[in-house]
């Protein structure tokens, strides 16, 4: 983001923080408990997911040609690979023989030998050797392969359509936002590994916990809200994506400095909801991505936790520094935001009361169900259109 729209942007959450006031919605809303609850809307969230693009991670992630890295959306393996001329392929983690997954976490290879019985596949996906051949006469080395999926960097972030036929545009997607996203170079940090939260709620709640800081005074009073403000927020909406722009309490000691002498990022946290179900958090040190997927039942979701570092770790203690960092920000998450809406969707189960209401200061919260809502009504009427 270049220095005058962060400027600008620091202006706006200076004169919120200035004023104890909030960017607020026209009206508030309401939204059924069924929304997440229900066995058909989980369905139908689940097919939304599948048929959206989807941001697996970050382009550092795949270094170079021989890089690869393995993802789990929604249940599906995938293997990502930078093949010899440097783009990026990706491919169902599934193989040919038994549907034994190919290879596992990430790293360097040209080739991955299936740890079952040894089939192997080179980094396009292709089938290079099968052991005891004569035991498959219908199978054709160096033609059969892998079942590719389509793939981009976009950016700064690796994608992928998880429908083979599916065509993947994330310009078209990402609109406006693309170049924004780009320009924070998050995905190009070094990344810090994954952490994985497989928790007891619907995987909206767990979106809605990033989706407003009016909690942080209370969820939060010990650890962020002692570094952040409460309930102020500046709200700026992208199509279905939203931002939220988080002041930290430093903010206020800009009133008494010239716009020249701000260092305009050293006082914000920047929270991109990427529509449907991505959500990133952008500090100075810090590139954290919550990829959150639907589970097997409404009341379950898996969020896999990612951070990226501008910082050098080929320094021990540096790296040790930045692994105490993203360890903190995933135990609050999971021990102060999760833990605690996990009794929301025990009380939205329990059926004592129909709905949840959305607060005129909750703008990010009512645009995160108003374009899941918009988009499974166009879903709807398209298969309408077909039948
Ligand atoms: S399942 Fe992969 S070689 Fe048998
Ligand atoms: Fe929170």
């Amino acid at each position: 983001m270049d220095r005058d729209q962060l400027v600008d942007l620091t202006r706006r959450a200076l004169k919120l923080a200035r004023d104890k006031a909030t960017d607020l919605a026209p009206a508030t809303h309401r939204v059924d408990a069924a929304d997440y609850t229900s066995v058909d809307r989980h369905n139908r969230d689940r097919a939304l997911l599948l048929a959206s693009p989807q941001l697996v991670g970050y382009v550092s992630e795949l270094a170079g040609p021989g890089a690869y890295c393995t993802k789990t959306v929604m249940g599906r393996s995938v293997l990502l690979t930078r093949t010899s001329d440097g783009s990026v392929k990706a491919f169902d983690n599934v193989c040919l023989h038994r549907q034994s997954p190919v290879v596992t976490g990430r790293g360097s290879a040209k080739r991955f030998t299936c740890p079952y019985h040894a089939w192997t596949y080179d980094n396009t996906g292709r089938l290079v050797g099968v052991p005891g051949r004569e035991g498959f006469p219908d199978v054709t080395v160096k033609s059969d392969g892998l079942t590719e999926l389509p793939a981009a960097e976009f950016a700064g972030f690796l994608w992928v359509a998880l429908d083979p036929g599916a065509t993947l545009d994330v310009a078209a997607h990402l609109g406006p936002l693309a170049d924004e996203l780009d320009s924070w170079g998050i995905g190009r940090w070094s990344p810090l590994g994954e952490k994985v939260l497989d928790c007891p709620i619907n995987w909206k709640l767990a979106v809605d916990t990033f989706s407003e800081n009016y909690h942080f005074a209370t969820v939060h009073r010990q650890t962020f809200a002692t570094i952040a403000r409460s309930n102020c927020t500046v709200f700026d909406a992208y199509g279905p994506h939203h931002r939220l722009i988080f002041p930290l309490n430093t903010i206020l000691e800009l009133d008494d400095m010239p716009e020249e002498q701000w260092n305009p990022f050293h006082n914000m946290v920047v929270i991109y909801a990427l529509f449907p179900n991505i959500v990133l958090s952008v500090t100075i040190a810090n590139g954290e991505l919550f990829r959150i997927y639907p589970g097997d039942r409404p009341g379950r979701s898996i969020t896999v936790h990612q951070n990226s570092t501008p910082l050098d770790l080929s320094d021990e203690s540096v790296a040790a520094g930045a692994q105490a960092v993203f360890d903190y920000a995933h135990a609050t998450v999971r021990d102060e935001d999760y833990r605690l809406v996990e009794g929301l969707q025990a009380n939205l189960e329990s059926g004592a009361r129909d709905h949840l209401l959305f607060g005129r200061n909750e703008p990010g919260l009512q645009h995160r169900h108003a374009t899941w809502a918009r988009a499974l009504a166009s879903a709807t009427d398209q298969a309408a259109v077909r039948l």
